[in-house]
């Protein structure tokens, strides 16, 4: 039942933002090409620290937040945490964790982190394998603010976020990135993350088909 509720939001969201025949077309069919990244918190971290990456942005406050319940304490402080296409509650409920950074009260980044398989569901659907008994961890849900792009939010959360995954074990960190998102795969790049594989995924009405090719 959550799947399709938040398949719903997704579609209206597409209605939203691409229009009606974009809709009708994905769900239909899908095509994609992903690249997928693997990260060592150690790595991530050696030689750095939370003030290398700083941003220099007035009112900067970053929040972790694991449950619905400090969410709530957050919006009740008048900060803005829900996102736009509503489903942090049940990212939150499934034990995903975000990572926030606010300006004023105003939400400026969020990125998530699932540190189980019921969480990846919520965080990123596609089916790549993540060793969580083998302490992986995967990430998603990025997004910046447009109004704060540019200036070092993905850079310095990345950081915070590996910080917290150090302190617990985590000795990987896996994403999925879409073959066309420029942005994210320099990103990343410029991290120091692993590209270890890239992935097909196809759709077709109710066939689902995903490859992976693993990259030297
Ligand atoms: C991708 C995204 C999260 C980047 O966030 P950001 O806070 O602007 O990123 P940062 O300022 O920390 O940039 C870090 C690095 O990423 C790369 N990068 C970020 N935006 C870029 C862009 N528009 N073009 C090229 N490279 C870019 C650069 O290497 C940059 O380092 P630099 O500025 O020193 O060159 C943001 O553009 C966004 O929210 N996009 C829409 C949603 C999305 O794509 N989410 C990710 C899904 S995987």
């Amino acid at each position: 039942m959550r799947r399709q509720i938040v398949l719903l939001r997704r579609a209206k969201q597409i209605f939203q933002t691409e229009g009606l025949v974009a809709l009708l077309r994905r769900g239909f069919a899908f095509r994609a090409t992903y690249y997928l990244y693997e990260h060592s918190p150690s790595e991530r971290l050696k030689g750095r620290t939370e003030a290398d990456f700083m941003p220099k942005i007035q009112g900067l406050t970053f929040e972790i937040v694991s449950t619905n319940q400090e969410a709530d304490e957050l919006a009740a402080e008048g900060l803005e945490f829900r996102s736009q296409d509503g489903i942090d509650r049940e990212r939150l409920d499934r034990g995903a964790v975000a990572f926030c950074a606010f300006v004023e009260k105003e939400l400026a980044h969020i990125g998530w982190v699932a540190m189980t398989e019921e969480a990846k569901k919520m965080v990123d659907s596609l089916p790549y394998k993540v060793d969580f008994a083998d302490n992986e961890v995967c990430m998603g849900g990025v997004w910046t603010n447009p109004k704060y792009r540019r200036m070092g939010l993905l850079a310095y959360t990345d950081f915070k976020e590996h910080q917290f995954l150090k302190e617990r074990g985590i000795v990987k960190s896996r994403a999925s990135i879409v073959a066309t998102n420029i942005a994210s795969q320099r990103g990343v790049a410029k991290f120091g993350a692993k590209m270890y594989a890239e992935a097909h995924y196809s759709r077709v009405l109710w066939w689902k088909s995903w490859k992976e090719k693993p990259l030297a």
